[in-house]
C-alpha cells in the first residue's frame, strides 16, 4: 500500500502568511501542518509515500522531511505545476502507486482519536480487497465540503453506512457529514483518475472520483464519530482552532501528539541510535523532549 501526501495550492486563502511559504510548513501549535497527515498515513502503517507540492514548496518540504530514512519511512516527492484539482494526484502520482492500492491525505487534514489506527486498517484491508473508502465527519456548515449521502445498514449487529450519493460543494447538502480529506483507493486509480473531467469550477475533482467507485459498487464508507475530531487547517479561523486543539490536548496530556519519530519508533521502524539522533537534532525544545522521555521509556503509550 503506497500513500501519498497532496500539500499543492497556493494557499490564497492564507495570504500573506503563505506569499512566501508553504501552508502545510505553517505551525500547528508546535510542529509543523504537514506533521499530522504524515502521522495519520504512519498510523495506517504505510512506508512508501509520496509527497507533491508546487515547485516553490517542494524543496522546502523536502528539506524538512528527506528522504524519511529517520523515520523508517521512503519518502518522494513530485511537483503539481498548477493546482488542477484532487483526483491529479494519482495521474502525477502513476509511476510511483504501480500496481497498488493507494491512499491520499489533504497536508492541510488534521486527524485525532483513540482507535484511529483500527478504522485505518479496515480501509486499507478494504483497498487491498478492491474497494475504495471515503469517512465522513458531522459538520455545520456542508455547503464548505464534498457531501455523503447515505444509510445505515446493520449487518451482523454492526452498523455499515451505504453511500447513495457523493455531492462536492452543494447548494442544497443531502446530508450534514463531510467527505474528509483522507481517501483508500484499490490497484489502478491511476487509470480511474485518468477519466475524470474537469468540473464547472474546472478541477479535477475528488468527489468525481469518488462517484465512479460508486457507481461499479465499489465505494466504502466509514463515519468519524465524536470520538474523533477532525479538522481542515486551511483557513485562518481553522488554523487557529486547530492550534489551540492541539495545545489544549498537549496541555491536558502532558504529551505530544503526531510525533512521526515517536510512531516510527513504536511501529519498530526505527531503533534507539535512530530516535536518539532525532532527540540531538530537535535539541531542547519541547518535540526534542518529548521524544527524550519517549527514548527513556516514560512514555509508553
Ligand atoms: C476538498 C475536497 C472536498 C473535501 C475537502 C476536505 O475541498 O474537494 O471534497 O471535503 O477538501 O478538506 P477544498 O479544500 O479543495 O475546498
Amino acid at each position: 500500500m503506497k500513500g501519498i501526501i497532496l500539500a499543492g495550492g497556493a494557499g490564497t486563502r492564507l495570504y500573506p502568511l503563505t506569499l512566501v511559504t508553504s501552508k502545510q510548513l505553517l505551525p500547528v501549535y508546535n510542529k509543523p501542518m504537514i506533521f499530522y497527515p504524515l502521522s495519520t498515513l504512519m498510523l495506517a502503517r504505510i512506508r512508501e509515500i509520496l509527497i507533491i507540492s508546487t515547485p516553490e514548496d517542494t524543496p522546502r518540504i523536502r528539506q524538512l522531511l528527506g528522504d524519511g530514512s529517520h523515520l523508517g519511512l521512503q519518502l518522494s516527492y513530485a511537483i503539481q505545476e498548477k493546482p488542477e484539482g484532487l483526483a491529479q494526484a494519482f495521474t502525477l502520482g502513476r509511476e510511483f502507486i504501480s500496481s497498488d492500492p493507494c491512499a491520499m491525505i489533504l497536508g492541510d487534514n488534521i486527524f485525532y482519536g483513540n482507535g484511529l489506527g483500527a478504522k485505518l486498517a479496515e480501509a486499507k484491508q478494504s483497498a487491498e480487497n478492491g474497494k475504495a473508502t471515503i469517512f465522513g465527519y458531522y459538520v455545520e456548515d456542508p455547503e464548505r465540503f464534498g457531501i455523503m449521502e447515505f444509510q445505515r445498514i446493520n449487518e451482523g449487529g454492526r452498523a455499515q453506512y451505504q453511500v447513495l450519493s457523493v455531492e462536492e460543494k452543494p447548494k442544497e447538502p443531502k446530508s450534514n457529514y463531510a467527505i474528509v480529506g483522507l481517501y483508500f483507493y484499490p490497484a489502478g486509480v491511476s487509470d480511474m483518475a485518468a477519466q475524470v473531467r474537469p468540473s464547472a469550477r474546472g478541477e479535477l475533482e475528488i468527489t468525481t472520483l469518488n462517484d465512479m467507485y460508486l457507481q461499479q459498487g465499489l465505494l466504502n464508507a466509514q463515519l468519524l464519530g465524536r470520538g474523533f475530531t477532525w479538522m481542515d487547517a486551511g483557513t485562518f479561523d481553522s488554523l487557529r482552532k486547530a492550534t489551540n486543539f492541539v495545545c489544549m490536548l498537549e496541555q491536558y496530556q502532558g504529551m505530544s501528539i503526531s510525533a512521526p519519530e515517536e510512531i516510527a519508533f513504536r511501529y519498530g521502524w526505527i531503533d534507539e541510535s535512530k530516535l536518539a539522533e532525532s532527540v540531538k537534532k530537535y535539541g531542547k525544545s519541547p518535540y526534542g523532549e518529548h521524544l527524550q522521555a519517549v527514548l527513556e521509556n516514560k512514555i509508553i503509550l
